[in-house]
């Protein structure tokens, strides 16, 4: 074919001429060869390599909306593959919007029955890039659903740490149970010594006496001993009172202010799973986090008007059109925008300087080890105190985090000389006054 094409169709005209019935066959027949070519390339590849790479797009793109064995935002993907053809989910995955326009059966069908939420568009996307998604995805299918694993595993490991704990008790009840027998035998041995002295002939005077002593109750409570005990124990108690209250000056852990829209991280980061980065997108770039824009919250709210099963726009989501003057009937923008004002929970002093990126990307530290549980919280609180205590414990208890990161190789080597111990934040400089304050 490509010879024919070479040469500018020409042979093939002279053929026509010559023998028409003959090229006619030979040009079908090379068509069918060329087609079923081209559909080959359209088959789901199974290379581990492609599937890597698919499933790292998939995380990025799709994972905000998609799981394999779960309905989020949009189906869960499993055997997708199966129900629908290759030639109908490449242009899908590239434009859903334009195939629905189109009026294809089974886009509007989809559209409707995810009440017309719209699936973001990847123009950008090859189709190759869209068949390692899809190889990802049927890898993943045939892997089978997750669920029972899990299930197991937590189980598991409940029930280690209760076991663990309740041992700590039996031992803490014994030891409480021999201490005490040990006082009875205690007193009973004193108890039957003092008998045996009183009975004694022998004991001068002054030991007589001391063995007869009663306990003087109402004396040793008016006694100068016992009074300046009392005294002393209650200063120390007034005292360490005062200093407690001086250090949590201006520490506000467990702060929780009311928002001015009820957005809740459970629903969407727990019960949706989506990523944190997604909406707190300096995370891993910047010194700050970032509170989204209300455009981020509008990639999903143009659509998503209610919680489903309710009737017209929720009334929280409707702070979200008005604070950018969005008309939800004609979909369009005015003029009259006010910022949405986000209480802010975690406030270090100006003096101090914390950086996301550093602890997020080079660290890898996780966000719920600072934040706590955000996934379980309807409304954020402060979960650490952010004391300079705070941040100075961990920096001498945690190592640092130099797998694949070769700025740290000269550093571990150097460490290595000096000491046994894994490299610390403490060892690169994390106490330094200076690394924290301006
Ligand atoms: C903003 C959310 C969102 C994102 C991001 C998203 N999708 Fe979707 N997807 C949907 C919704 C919602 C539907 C259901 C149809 C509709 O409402 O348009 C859907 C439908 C699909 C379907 C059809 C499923 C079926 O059962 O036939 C496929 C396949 C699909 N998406 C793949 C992807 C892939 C691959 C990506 C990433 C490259 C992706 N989607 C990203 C929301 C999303
Ligand atoms: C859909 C968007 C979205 C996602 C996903 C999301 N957040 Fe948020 N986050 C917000 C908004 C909006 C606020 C401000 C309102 C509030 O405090 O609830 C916020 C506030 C916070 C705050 C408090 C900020 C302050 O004022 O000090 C923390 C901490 C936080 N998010 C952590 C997380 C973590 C960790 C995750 C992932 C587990 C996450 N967020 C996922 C939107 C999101
Ligand atoms: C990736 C998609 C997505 C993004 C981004 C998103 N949401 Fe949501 N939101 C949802 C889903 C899904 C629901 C729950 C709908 C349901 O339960 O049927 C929801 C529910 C809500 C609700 C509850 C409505 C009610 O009446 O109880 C509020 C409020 C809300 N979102 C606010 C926000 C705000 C504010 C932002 C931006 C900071 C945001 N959302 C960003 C997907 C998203
Ligand atoms: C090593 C502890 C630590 C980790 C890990 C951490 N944060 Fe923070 N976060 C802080 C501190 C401290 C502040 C207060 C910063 C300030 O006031 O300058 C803060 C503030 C925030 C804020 C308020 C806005 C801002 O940028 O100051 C958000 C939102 C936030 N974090 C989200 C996250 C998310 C999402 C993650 C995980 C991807 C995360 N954080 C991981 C300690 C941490
Ligand atoms: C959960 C543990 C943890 C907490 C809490 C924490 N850090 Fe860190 N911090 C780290 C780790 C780990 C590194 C090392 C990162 C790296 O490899 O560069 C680090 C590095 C740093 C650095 C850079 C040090 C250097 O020598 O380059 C600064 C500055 C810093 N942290 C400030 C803070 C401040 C301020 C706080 C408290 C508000 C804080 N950190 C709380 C774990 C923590
Ligand atoms: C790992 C980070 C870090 C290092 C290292 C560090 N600080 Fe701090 N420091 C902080 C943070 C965070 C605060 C704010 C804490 C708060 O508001 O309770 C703070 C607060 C302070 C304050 C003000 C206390 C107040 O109540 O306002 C002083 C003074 C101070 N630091 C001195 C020092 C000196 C001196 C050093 C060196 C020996 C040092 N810091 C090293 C993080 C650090």
């Amino acid at each position: 074919m490509l010879l024919l094409y070479a040469f500018d169709l020409k042979p093939s005209e002279y053929m026509f001429k010559t023998t028409p019935n003959l090229t006619r066959i030979f040009l079908s027949l090379a068509l069918g060869v060329f087609f079923s070519l081209s559909l080959k390339a359209q088959e789901i590849p199974t290379d581990e390599s492609i599937i890597a790479a698919g499933e790292a797009n998939f995380k990025t793109n799709c994972s905000t909306c998609h799981k394999i064995w779960e309905v989020r935002i949009g189906p869960a993907l499993n055997g997708v593959t199966e129900r629908r053809s290759v030639e109908w989910l490449i242009p899908w995955i590239k434009n859903s919007q334009a195939m629905i326009a189109s009026g294809d059966e089974q886009a509007v069908a989809l559209w409707e029955e995810y009440n017309q939420t719209v699936m973001t568009a990847y123009p950008s996307f090859s189709d190759d890039d869209v068949l390692a998604i899809l190889a990802y995805v049927k890898a993943e299918t045939a892997k089978g659903p997750p669920v029972a694993e899990v299930a197991v595993s937590t189980a598991g490991g409940e029930e280690g740490s209760s076991v663990s704990s309740s041992y700590l008790m039996a031992v803490i009840i014994i030891l409480v149970v021999v201490l005490a027998l040990a006082v009875v035998a205690l007193i009973i041995a004193a108890r039957t010594l003092v008998k045996h002295l009183k009975e004694s002939k022998d004991l001068s005077e002054e030991d007589q006496e001391i063995v007869s002593q009663q306990f003087d109750v109402a004396g040793f409570l008016k006694s100068n001993s016992f009074v300046g005990l009392v005294v002393f124990v209650f200063t120390i108690l007034v005292l360490k009172t005062l200093i407690d209250g001086a250090f949590t000056i201006g520490v506000q852990q467990g702060y929780q202010p009311t928002q001015p829209i009820a957005f809740s991280h459970q629903l969407h980061a727990g019960q949706y799973e989506i990523d944190c980065q997604y909406c707190h997108t300096g995370v891993r770039k910047s010194k700050s986090a970032n509170i989204p824009s209300p455009n981020i919250c509008m990639n999903c709210h143009s659509q998503i008007k209610n919680v489903a099963g309710q009737d017209g726009i929720s009334k929280e989501i409707a702070k979200i059109y008005a604070a950018i003057d969005y008309d939800p009937d004609t979909q369009t923008y005015g003029t009259d925008t006010k910022p949405i004002e986000w209480v802010r929970i975690h406030n270090l002093p100006d003096l101090a300087y914390f950086n996301h990126s550093q602890h997020v990307k080079v660290a890898e530290i996780e966000c719920q080890t600072c934040h706590g549980p955000i996934q379980e919280m309807e409304v954020v609180y402060q979960y650490a105190n952010l004391t300079m205590g705070w941040c100075i414990n961990c920096h001498r208890e945690t190592d640092v985090n130099t797998k694949g990161n070769e700025y740290y190789d000269k550093l571990v080597k150097l460490h290595s000389e000096q000491s046994k111990e894994p490299m610390k934040v403490e060892d690169i400089g994390g106490l330094e006054c200076s690394k924290c304050h301006y």
